[in-house]
């Protein structure tokens, strides 16, 4: 099952939250921030312990004080041109966050728009990735069964519903 939602992602009783990190793993701004706020503070002392990630992959994590079970890191490409691998990149998030997700027995998971804040990818671009991505996993994986596209504005929302409707990949 594939939704479109238009919310704060950290208050979402799902099995996995997927965050949009930097490499670090160590906070910032945008959902990464409200993430970390929501979970308290035992969520930064166990991204101190995995030491990073590198951009276009995830490491998994306990949710806390969050609603969700877990939260998934990912480390999405800042936007330069779109020749930078940036796309290519972007898929990797997704399909690394759904294979953690397998792995660990999570059965519904919650996504935001991975790159589309601070780190600037066009958002028409990065909705037919994420829905491309996601179709793909879940006709031939069981897990998740259940697939949340959360959204931050209207805008974004009518960007996810745009590219479901169309049925493209
Ligand atoms: N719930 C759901 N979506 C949200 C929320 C929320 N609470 N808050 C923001 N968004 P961004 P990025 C949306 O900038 O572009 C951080 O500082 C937001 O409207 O959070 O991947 C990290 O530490 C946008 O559509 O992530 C990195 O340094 C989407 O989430 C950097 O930002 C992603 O925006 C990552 O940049």
């Amino acid at each position: 099952m594939l939704e479109v939602w238009l919310g704060d992602i950290t208050t979402l009783s799902v099995a996995a939250i997927v965050n949009a990190a930097n490499s670090s793993l160590l906070g910032g701004g945008g959902v990464d921030g409200a993430i970390h706020r929501a979970a308290g503070p035992k969520l930064l002392e166990e991204c101190r312990g995995i030491g990073g990630c590198p951009t276009g992959e995830a490491r998994i994590t306990r949710g806390y004080r969050l609603p969700a079970r877990h939260v998934i890191h990912t480390v999405g490409p800042v936007w330069k041109d779109g020749n930078a691998g940036e796309p290519e990149l972007l898929a990797s998030c997704y399909r690394q966050c759904l294979r953690l997700a397998r792995e660990n027995g999570v059965r519904s998971i919650a996504f935001p728009a991975i790159s589309c804040g601070v780190y600037g990818f066009p958002a028409d671009q990065a909705c037919r990735i994420a829905v491309r991505e996601v179709r793909e996993f879940m006709a031939v994986n069981p897990i998740p069964e259940r697939v949340i596209f959360v959204c931050f504005s209207d805008r974004m929302k009518g960007q996810y519903e745009a590219v479901l409707r169309e049925g493209e990949c």
